[in-house]
């Protein structure tokens, strides 16, 4: 013992989360509201934080870890591709673009894929696609309609056309020609379609704006609109895609399918290592010529690699997900029954909503307390998007997390 011990008094020690909050606090920039968490691993469907405490992770970093966490199939690809070739650049051509291209063409009945990094990078190249297509046919076709309270992005085109005002205000002006319309309006959307329209763009369900479907009837209405005035059917995908819903895509859960021009996807699709897609018929894909559009990163040999073991495998999991969406779902309409503040839940598969007439911070910060992590979006909606993989008895346990928390807010009186 040095005689610096001896005087110097026990101090406490600063916890793991203290000392992340403070160096964030200092050096990062000041945009996201993070839950105290400091998460470090995952197995299945659960993660632990640095204290070893073990959560059931129903939001699965916002609707990506599709495979939950650690998948053993897809920490052995990326272990291999690791050792092999991280980045190739879309200089040079590597083994599983071709391949990935294929399959995505196979499952969504579109033809011409271009890979990037993110959901909102992908609609960027989507809108790219509709203006381009728009302008070869006239310098006036630049005008994109979509959704009230619909979301598809962060960045500048992205946000030009998401339908919630509290993203845009901050960065106005924004893209020139960007409409909105009610959800789920037909005669609406029929008197906002125009010659000047070059491209329609819908969420099939609405995620950020709190879980909200389409009707087949309107998505019908979208296409024929399009088709008459000669405009591009976009379909964001981004959230309720790539399995979400119990099918590869959530456009084919009408019957039949109202197929789009193109179709955006991202998140699972490479469970956890960046990837994005715009998939398009020949039609659209045609407004994009050499030289208009890239990306250094977009559709490395590791993120790939990964989809398409991701593919594989989500092929024997879509009847999983639809039955243990129903049976979550049936959870959930137990508790409204038995909670006068919750309003609705809404849904298909794993992508559901539990809107309350309540704030639902709170919930979400007592059921993390109890080792379950969701999230709320638009204040009210409890926002549950598990892991494909997940089991009867892991949503059992969630909804006596759930439940838990539910009470606690009827016992403070949040509904009052
Ligand atoms: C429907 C939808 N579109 C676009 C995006 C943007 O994706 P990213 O955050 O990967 O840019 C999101 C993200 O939540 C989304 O839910």
């Amino acid at each position: 013992m040095n005689a610096m011990s001896t005087v110097s008094p026990v101090q406490p020690e600063t916890s793991v989360l203290e000392r992340i909050q403070s160096l964030e606090s200092e050096y990062l920039l000041q945009n996201y509201a993070r839950y105290p968490l400091v998460l470090q691993r995952g197995k299945g469907c659960y993660v632990f934080d640095t204290s070893g405490k073990r959560y059931l992770d129903f939001i699965a970093g916002i609707g990506v870890n599709a495979l939950g966490h650690a998948h053993p199939r897809l920490v052995k690809t990326i272990r291999a591709q690791a050792g092999l070739m991280l980045h190739t650049s879309n200089l040079y051509y590597h083994e599983y673009q071709g391949p990935l291209a294929e399959r995505l063409a196979k499952i969504s009945g579109l033809q011409r894929t271009f890979f990037c990094n993110s959901g909102t990078e992908a609609m960027e190249g989507a809108l790219k696609m509709v203006r381009s297509h728009g302008r070869k046919l006239s310098p006036e076709k630049y005008e994109v309609i979509s959704l009230h309270n619909s979301f598809h992005g962060r960045t500048f085109g992205s946000l030009s056309i998401t339908g919630q005002e509290k993203y845009r205000r901050d960065f106005e002006p924004l893209l020139a020609g960007a409409k909105f319309v009610p959800a789920n309006d037909l005669t609406a959307l029929e008197q906002m379609v125009c010659e000047r329209t070059a491209g329609i763009v819908i969420e099939w369900i609405q995620g950020e704006g709190g879980i909200f479907p389409m009707t087949n009837e309107y998505a019908r209405k979208a296409r024929e609109l399009a088709d008459r005035f000669d405009a591009l059917l976009v379909f964001d995908e981004i959230q309720c895609g790539v399995g979400r819903v119990g099918k590869y895509f959530a456009y084919q859960l009408a019957d039949p399918v109202v197929l789009p021009d193109v179709m955006v996807a991202a998140k699972p699709l490479a469970c956890g290592i960046p990837l994005g897609v715009i998939v398009a018929n020949e039609r659209a894909a045609k407004a994009i010529g050499p030289g208009m559009h890239g990306s250094t990163f977009g559709g490395g040999p590791l993120a790939c690699r990964v989809a398409i073991d991701f593919l594989d495998i989500l092929e024997g999991l879509l009847p999983h997900i639809e039955q243990a969406g129903a049976y979550f779902r049936s959870k959930l309409e137990a508790l409204r029954s038995r909670f006068p503040f919750i309003k609705e839940v809404r849904g298909r598969g794993l992508m559901v909503g539990m809107d309350l007439a309540i704030p639902g911070k709170q919930i979400v910060l007592d059921a993390m307390a109890d080792g379950l992590l969701i999230n709320c979006t638009h204040d009210t909606v409890l926002r549950f998007l598990p892991p494909y993989i997940v089991t009867e008895k892991e949503i059992d346990r969630a909804v006596r997390i759930l439940q838990k928390a539910l009470k606690a807010a009827a016992k403070r009186g949040d509904a009052s």
